[in-house]
Formats: structure tokens, C-alpha cells, sequence
């Protein structure tokens, strides 16, 4: 099969909605990752040979990934491949989706059910169908708890057996893929929801180690692909996240080869973190990609057009929470349809979780990510903005300042049609501000990153409402003031 080399390269968001025109033109197999110097990249006259050829065989322009691609950001698509012979599926898929990952025949299951003896055709054919059509390859997934073939029991090999065989499997499956793969999920899912370890058969056996070992493995049988631990229920900022933060930042002290965090986003309507853009950047601001690798936002069905056009607003907000941030690089979908989404499988009563619905139809949520991505969203429907329910508006003002010090109100009023209850208010520090004590309220900071969570008495904020809170801080230099809130992850203005 064909070896597509991939270069990856951390791209500014900014830079590239600067160059659209350009970032047009830009090969997918540009779009991604890497901090790292001095790594091998294949000549790009070849990439852009072989970008242009996927956009050829595509049947149209103006797909997500188009807009996606401008945007410099991916916008991806879990593949069954089994699917591909339903044309609506691998149109749409092809259309649509610059990123595919392998929904599970990359998995160790479905690669390696009989020991020794590897069946690659499913994973080949998802590479395959990536490089016919231009779009890059997430690997999904190499040290996985779930879906491990039927003769990988725990206790059945002694500890340093089974070192082995983990070591075999990553640097066969790494290597086999070395060149398709932009992105490997090295680890997945290695922590229970309170923080702690997930007592997997890794774990038990190999203990701590078995994170750092795969990812010195991995990187050893690909030099050039991100390496990225993924999990889930890692949106916001709580103990498993906090865990997941921890985790990275010691693997990166000690000089694991560890690149990327990727955010599952399995999500319930209505329930999208907050803090989720806030939670992107500290990962960023350790050095690190992050991807959204699993996006679905469920909802109890039936689905009604209510209910369809507030999943469109949390699609926006997850959009919007990696848009923010220069060093989120993508989202993937779990899924190109909602016909054959896991969801209503696993959760009774609930799916509906996609952009697109069963019958291929695009829906409000697509039109959302479409419009976050820069497009014009449902021209016969076009969606409020902000979004129904939310909106706001900031009035930051600096009343007192004197050479290292400042004093500041903000004025915050929400000019949605309801009331949000447990809201923050998010901004970014220009120029190196930092708060020292606030008032009706907690401001948490993180580098220049502020999350204000309100005093209780203030937590509910009506539709028009308005709260005030202020602090006092140390700044350098200027004292510019922030002219970029969010409240509760929807852009704000100011005046
Ligand atoms: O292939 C067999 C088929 O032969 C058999 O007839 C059928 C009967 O149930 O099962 C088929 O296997 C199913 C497989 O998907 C392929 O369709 C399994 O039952 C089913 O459990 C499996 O579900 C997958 C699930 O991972 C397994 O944990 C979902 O498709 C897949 O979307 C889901 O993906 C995971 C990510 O990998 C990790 N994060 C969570 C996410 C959702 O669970």
C-alpha cells in the first residue's frame, strides 16, 4: 500500500485564518502537531501532489473540512469501514472530513485476534481511504483496557511476558503504520473518574510505568508521528483531568516522548464543561497538542427541533473552546452518521449525537460547526448569535493603576434569552497581569488564563442580568486591558 510520509507541525490558528487563501491550498498532511526540531519532513511538492489529488477525487467543495482547513484545524470522522460500500456513507465521509480515525479495526481485537497472527485488511483500508481522499489518520489505539483479544486475560503470561507482548504489539502496530499515521492514541483511557489509575490488565501487571514504556515504544517504531494519551470525561477541569495534567507534565520532565492530550468529548446536551477552553489551554501551556478526538453530544430521544438547535449551541461551544486556544489542532466526530453511532447501543434512550443524522441530512449542529469554522452556516435557517440562551456582554474597567499594581471592575451582562446558573466568565491576560485578590467571586489563573467563578449568592445569572466583581493585580509594562470573555464558553462582546 502506499507509504504517506506526514509532517506535523503545530499550526497557529491565527496565522492560518490570516492566509485563508493559502491555508486553502494547504495539504492535510500539514495540519497537526509538533514542537519537536530537527524531525525528517518530506518534501512538500509531494504532499502538495497528493492533497490535491484527495481534493480531486472528492465529489465537491464546501465541505467541513474545507472551512476546517482555512480555519487550520482538522475536523475528522471515526471510519467503519465496513461501511464504505453504502455510497452516502463514503461521500459524505469524503467530503466532509479531512481527519479519519479507525472506529475499531485499528484496535488490538481487531488486529491481532489469534496471537502472532496479524489481519491488517481493515486497518489498511481505512488508510487507504484516508490517502484516496487527502485526509489525515488519527491511530486509535495502541494500550487499551477495552476490546483486547480474547487470549490477552489477565494472569495468563507472567509480568515480564506480557511486557513483551505490549512492546511487540506497539512497535508491530507503530511500525506497520509508520508514515500513514499523523497521530497515534498511544494509551487510552488509563484513569478512573476520581484521578486514580484504571486497574487494567497494564496496570496490574506492569504498573505505572506501562504510560511511559508504550510511549518510548511507540516513538521508537515512528519517529514521526504525535504521540498522544486520550481519554474521556477529561473536558473540564476535575480530578481525572487534574490526573490526566499531572500525568503529562511528569512524562514530560522525565523526557517521555509525549506530544499531544487528546479530549474524547463524549457529551451530554447541556452538559458541555465550561471550563472545557480553559481546560484545553493548560495542557497547551505545558507544551502540548490537544486534539477533540471522540465529539458526540447525545440527547434523549425523540430529537425535536429544540432540542437539535441547543446541540447545535454546544457543538458550537466545543468548536469554539479548541478554536480559542492556538495549540488545539482539531476535532474529531465519533461517527459520520447518526445511523450508526455507538450511542443508542450503549445509552438507552439517547443518541441523536451527531452533525449529521441517519438519512445523511445535515443538522442544526452541523450548520454550527460549519459557522464556528469560518462558513456561512443554514442559509435557510441561519442560527441566532450567540446561540439561544446565551450571549453577553463585558465591561472591563481599570479604576485605579499605579507602576507594578491595578485595581479593576468587570460588569458582565447576559444578554441571552435565560437564565445560566453556574456561570464563569473566561478571559486571556495580554500582558502579563496577574491577579492578587478579587472580590465577589474566585479568579483562578493559570498563566495568562483567567477563569471568575462567582460567589454562590451570585451564581445564577438571569436573562439581562447583570453581575459585578473586581480585583486587584500586579502587572508589567502596559496594562493592557482583555478584549477576548467568554461566559460559560460563549464569546463575549465589549464595550
Ligand atoms: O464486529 C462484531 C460483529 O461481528 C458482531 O456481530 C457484533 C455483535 O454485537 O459485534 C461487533 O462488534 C462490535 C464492534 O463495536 C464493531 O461494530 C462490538 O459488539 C461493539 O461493542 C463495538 O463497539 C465499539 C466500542 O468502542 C467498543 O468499546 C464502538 O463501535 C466504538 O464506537 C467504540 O469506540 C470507543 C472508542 O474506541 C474509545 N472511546 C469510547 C468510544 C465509545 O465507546
Amino acid at each position: 500500500m502506499n507509504r504517506t510520509p506526514v509532517r506535523r507541525r503545530r499550526l497557529s490558528v491565527a496565522a492560518a485564518l490570516g492566509t485563508l487563501v493559502a491555508a486553502l491550498a494547504l495539504p492535510v498532511g500539514l495540519l497537526g502537531a509538533s514542537a519537536q526540531a530537527g524531525e525528517n519532513v518530506p518534501g512538500q511538492a509531494g504532499q502538495n501532489a497528493r492533497a490535491q489529488a484527495g481534493q480531486n477525487a472528492r465529489a465537491q467543495a464546501g465541505g467541513l473540512r474545507d472551512y476546517a482547513a482555512a480555519a487550520g484545524v482538522h475536523i475528522g470522522t471515526a471510519l467503519s469501514e465496513g461501511r464504505l460500500g453504502e455510497t452516502a456513507y463514503a461521500n459524505t465521509a469524503a467530503n466532509e472530513f479531512n481527519a479519519i480515525t479507525a472506529e475499531n479495526s485499528m484496535k488490538w481485537e481487531s488486529l491481532e485476534p489469534t496471537r502472532g497472527s496479524y489481519q491488517w485488511a481493515g486497518g489498511d483500508r481505512v488508510v487507504q481511504f484516508a490517502q484516496d481522499n487527502g485526509a489525515i489518520v488519527r491511530g486509535h489505539t495502541l494500550v487499551w483496557h477495552s476490546q483486547t483479544p480474547p487470549w490477552l486475560t489477565p494472569g495468563a503470561f507472567s509480568n515480564a511476558e506480557l511486557r513483551t507482548i505490549v512492546q511487540n504489539h506497539v512497535q508491530t502496530v507503530a511500525g506497520r503504520y509508520a508514515g500513514d499515521v499523523y497521530a497515534w492514541d498511544v494509551v487510552n483511557e488509563p484513569f478512573n473518574e476520581d484521578g486514580t489509575r484504571r486497574n487494567s490488565i497494564f496496570q496490574q501487571q506492569l504498573g505505572d510505568g506501562y504510560i511511559a514504556d508504550a510511549l518510548r515504544w511507540a516513538r521508537a517504531a515512528d519517529p514521526n508521528a504525535a504521540l498522544y494519551i486520550n481519554d474521556y470525561n477529561i473536558e473540564g477541569i476535575n480530578a481525572k483531568s487534574n490526573a490526566m495534567y499531572n500525568l503529562a507534565r511528569d512524562l514530560l520532565a522525565q523526557g517521555v516522548p509525549l506530544d499531544g492530550i487528546g479530549m474524547q468529548a463524549h457529551l451530554i446536551a447541556g452538559q458541555v464543561p465550561s471550563d472545557f477552553q480553559a481546560n484545553i489551554q493548560r495542557f497547551v501551556d505545558l507544551g502540548l497538542d490537544v486534539a477533540i478526538t471522540e465529539l458526540d453530544i447525545r440527547m434523549q430521544l425523540p430529537a425535536t427541533a429544540d432540542k437539535l438547535q441547543a446541540q447545535a449551541a454546544d457543538y458550537t461551544r466545543v468548536m469554539n473552546a479548541c478554536l480559542n486556544v492556538d495549540g488545539c489542532i482539531g476535532v474529531t466526530v465519533w461517527g459520520v452518521t447518526d445511523k450508526y453511532s455507538w450511542v443508542p447501543d450503549v445509552f438507552s434512550g439517547y443518541g441523536a449525537a451527531l452533525p449529521i443524522d441517519e438519512n445523511y441530512a445535515f443538522k442544526p449542529a452541523y450548520y454550527a460547526v460549519q459557522r464556528t469554522l469560518g462558513g456561512p452556516g443554514n442559509p435557510t435557517n441561519p442560527p441566532t448569535d450567540p446561540p439561544v440562551g446565551n450571549g453577553c456582554a463585558v465591561r472591563y474597567t481599570v479604576s485605579n493603576q499605579w507602576n507594578t499594581g491595578f485595581t479593576t471592575s468587570v460588569t458582565v451582562t447576559n444578554t441571552g434569552s435565560q437564565a445560566l446558573s453556574n456561570w464563569t466568565l473566561t478571559w486571556t491576560f495580554p500582558s502579563g497581569q496577574r491577579i492578587t485578590q478579587a472580590w465577589n467571586g474566585t479568579a483562578t489563573q493559570n498563566g495568562a488564563n483567567v477563569t471568575f467563578t462567582p460567589a454562590s449568592w451570585a451564581s445564577t445569572l438571569p436573562a439581562g442580568g447583570t453581575a459585578n466583581f473586581g480585583f486587584n493585580g500586579s502587572h508589567t509594562g502596559t496594562n493592557t486591558a482583555p478584549t477576548q470573555f467568554a461566559l460559560n464558553g460563549v464569546a463575549c462582546t465589549t464595550a
